[in-house]
């Protein structure tokens, strides 16, 4: 279907469809690193914004004339229904993340770490007994971080047979979700269903929510759980969200969805591609193990940092090569100019971490993997050039969560094993949804020796 649709536009589309078949190869290097660039889709334009005061004029200063794309809405409605993240804006998104944030804000900083160690430490005890040590890393952490997000938020988690199909499932879907195919159907309903049903993604969607509503949203409205044990439901409760009957449960359904999947896929894809960094590099990763574990006295590579920076070091670089949400599509809602380019109401307007957190005139070396360039001392990057959890209005209500929750996996993970590179694994990020990589992860785990 994307080879269909770009066999018939000019030459700059065929260029945006290998940027998003591709993005990994496509995302440094000219021509994407102008400052902006009008390319002509089918039936609108399409603005790919780097230039920083076009991207704090979309995502801050007039960011409510950049609602999210509707593109984001069809491409997530199999799996979100009518949930806050493909929603385009306005007052009841506010509210709704307000249920979030409130939720979010009474699981204290010391249970999300408490859980996620718990948690940690079971799968290690499975992941150090695998086969000769091989584990499929990402999709693992897939199943890491919704078990863990699923305690904290639902006290609840899948069992181990429902955790792996839903990632296995969700992987399926991430691989044939093309917001390009959809960007390219234009405005026409009819057009629009077809692309959706050709992507073979609502199936997929429905059987995601069959489990999510059977092992959290059944429970609940049935009374067989009380609503205290799920602190995210029951602050949709308090909020006079629940309504009874079928719609309520929908709604609920949805809200649950994106907490879901917002909460696990961004830590689970983050936390891939740091691993098979520090298993490409035994030197980096032996250091870092000795420096979490307080074991180096001020010496070696990470020198007198603590292992807290240590840490959130390894999370920033990470996030700052493979941001999970590598591209924020907003639509213009009224005409406007940037840099002297008059860009239409209507126009999708690309905002792209990917780009702006390697781009040349904005990081020094921006291709290399070095985590020390966020400790102490080091200059702090312009607050449009590292955005990983977004800006503004729609920026993410996770973000402590997440930080706390990877620092614990990181911890745990170097306390317990070394990580080693299988021959033959070379993932790209997949691009579509998120960054995660497009084909499993294979990493040898064996125990660390603490000599
Ligand atoms: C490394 C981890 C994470 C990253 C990089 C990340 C990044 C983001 C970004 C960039 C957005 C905004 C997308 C946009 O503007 O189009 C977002 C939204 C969201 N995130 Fe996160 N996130 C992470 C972890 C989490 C966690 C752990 C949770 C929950 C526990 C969470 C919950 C949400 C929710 C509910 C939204 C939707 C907000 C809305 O629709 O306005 N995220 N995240």
């Amino acid at each position: 279907m994307l080879s269909w649709s770009l066999g018939r536009v000019p030459f700059a589309t065929r260029l945006a469809g290998r940027i998003f078949s591709d993005p990994m190869r496509y995302a440094t290097g000219k021509p994407l690193e102008r400052w902006l660039m009008l390319i002509d889709l089918a039936s609108r334009k399409l603005v790919f914004a780097n230039d920083p005061k076009v991207v704090e004029t979309v995502m801050l200063d007039r960011a409510g004339q950049f609602p999210k794309s509707a593109v984001v809405h069809d491409l997530l409605k199999p799996l979100i229904g009518g949930g806050v993240f493909g929603q385009p804006g306005g007052a009841s998104v506010k509210e709704t993340r307000r249920i979030f944030s409130r939720s979010l804000a009474t699981i204290p900083d010391e249970e999300v770490r408490r859980v996620t160690e718990a948690i940690t430490a079971d799968y290690l005890d499975r992941w150090l007994a695998a086969p000769g040590g091989q584990v499929a890393i990402s999709e693992e952490l897939s199943r890491l971080t919704v078990d863990i997000v699923s305690h904290c938020t639902l006290g609840d988690r899948f069992d181990a047979d429902q955790s792996l199909r839903f990632t296995r499932l969700f992987f399926a879907f991430h691989r044939k979700a093309a917001p390009l195919v959809l960007m390219l159907a234009g405005q026409d309903e009819r057009a629009r269903a077809r692309v959706m049903r050709d992507m073979g993604i609502e199936e997929i969607g429905g059987e995601m929510r069959a489990l999510m509503r059977e092992r959290f949203v059944t429970p609940l409205i049935n009374g067989d759980r009380p609503l205290e044990t799920a602190p995210f439901a029951l602050a949709l409760a308090e909020a006079g969200r629940l309504e009874p009957g079928l719609a309520g449960e929908e709604a609920l359904l949805d809200e649950i969805a994106v907490m879901l999947l917002a909460g696990h896929e961004t830590t689970a894809s983050t936390l891939s591609w740091l691993s098979y960094e520090l298993a490409g590099r035994p030197e980096l990763q032996d250091a870092t193990a000795a420096a979490l574990a307080g074991r180096t006295e001020g010496e070696g590579f990470w020198g007198a940092a603590d292992p807290d920076s240590i840490a959130d070091a390894l999370a920033r670089e990470a996030l700052r090569i493979y941001p999970p949400i590598g591209f924020f599509l907003r639509e213009a809602q009224e005409d406007i100019v940037f840099r002297t380019k008059p860009v239409p109401a209507g126009s999708f307007v690309l905002v792209a971490p990917w780009t702006l957190h390697r781009h040349q005139k904005l990081w020094w070396r921006p291709d290399d993997f070095s985590p020390r360039r966020w400790l102490e001392g080091g200059p702090a990057p312009a607050r449009t050039s590292y955005m990983p959890f977004g800006m503004g209005a729609r920026g993410c209500p996770g973000a402590r969560f997440a930080d706390i929750e990877m620092a614990a996996i990181l911890r745990g993970l170097l306390a317990r094993a070394r990580l080693t590179l299988v021959p033959g694994t070379r993932p790209k990020p997949l691009g579509n949804l998120t960054s995660r990589p497009d084909k499993e992860i294979m990493l040898r785990l064996s125990e660390r020796s603490r000599t």
